[in-house]
């Protein structure tokens, strides 16, 4: 098995939205063409991507089945998360090749095997609410998974982040279970990060023994704003995802990445740094 690995998360598409700003309106859906494009172009490739969640605004069939056709573009496999605005039926249904969903259970929580590290994904799905869950079935499923195996090098995915960011409003969205999440993730000593979506914006933190993250929209975002505020609206910060490059000697790295073009980045190479 190699040892150098990437993993690219994607997050947040809510294909079906069309958001109007004062410039023009912006399909979600043409955003995640422009992600999966950059995906596409990554160099090397990601060995696998992981789509955190927040695949449909509506959850609905129809719109499903165009990420679905856009999918089968990509260069490289790809695991499905569920998030709060997706329907676990329909994932199912349109995305009927990605056995894994099929659980036995009501919950898409699995691991994938026989990388150099282990995924595992949680169900944070709390079905009519937008903030997340989890409850006890679900945790003693992730504790019994994780006793599985106690040395491999794992990352753990989820939609809804597991901390308090700050920020009221996204906060007042987060999730139920995570004090005895946190319980669990202390217990082992081989979760090299957990990473979420579902806030729109990048954060990270030490959390109990590993690092966590959420990762920003590939279709667009929220304002930071650490006061409070009766609604959140859209931002076109430039969308964005996250590449996790794991080097056993090094440990996993997190680059967040840009979608899009940037006509004025830097075009003159790095100056020289000065003689004195
Ligand atoms: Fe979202
Ligand atoms: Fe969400």
């Amino acid at each position: 098995m190699k040892k150098l690995f990437t993993i690219a998360q994607i997050t947040d598409l809510h294909v079906g939205r069309v958001i109007p700003f004062p410039s023009g309106k912006i399909a979600l859906y043409d955003q995640l063409v422009t992600a999966v494009q950059s995906v596409n172009n990554l160099d090397p490739l990601p060995d696998v991507l992981v789509v955190s969640g927040d695949l449909a605004n509506h959850g609905n069939e129809d719109d499903y089945r165009k990420v679905h056709a856009l999918f089968k573009t990509l260069k490289m496999p790809y695991y499905i998360v569920v998030g709060n605005h997706d329907q676990r039926s329909s994932l199912r249904t349109i995305f009927s090749e990605h056995t894994y969903l099929n659980t036995g259970s009501e919950f898409i929580q699995y691991t994938v095997e026989d990388l150099p590290l282990r995924i595992v994904v949680l169900d944070t799905l709390a079905v009519g609410s937008h903030r997340g869950l989890l409850d006890t079935e679900r945790l003693d499923w992730l504790d019994k998974t994780l006793a599985e195996n106690r040395e491999k090098p794992t990352i753990i995915f989820m939609h809804h982040p597991p901390f308090e960011t700050g920020m009221p409003y996204p906060d007042s969205l987060g999730m139920d279970g995570k004090e005895a999440l946190a319980e669990i993730i202390e217990k082992y000593h081989n979760i090299e990060a957990v990473v979420s979506g579902h806030t729109h914006r990048e954060a990270s933190l030490r959390w109990h023994g590993t690092v966590a993250y959420t990762t920003p929209s590939s279709s667009f975002s929220y304002k930071l704003e650490f006061h409070d505020v009766d609604d959140l609206d859209p931002l076109m910060e430039p969308p964005a995802y996250r590449v996790f490059r794991w080097d056993p000697e090094t440990g996993l790295v997190s680059h967040l990445c840009f979608t899009g073009k940037y006509e004025y980045g830097i075009t003159e190479g790095v100056p020289a740094p000065p003689e004195n």
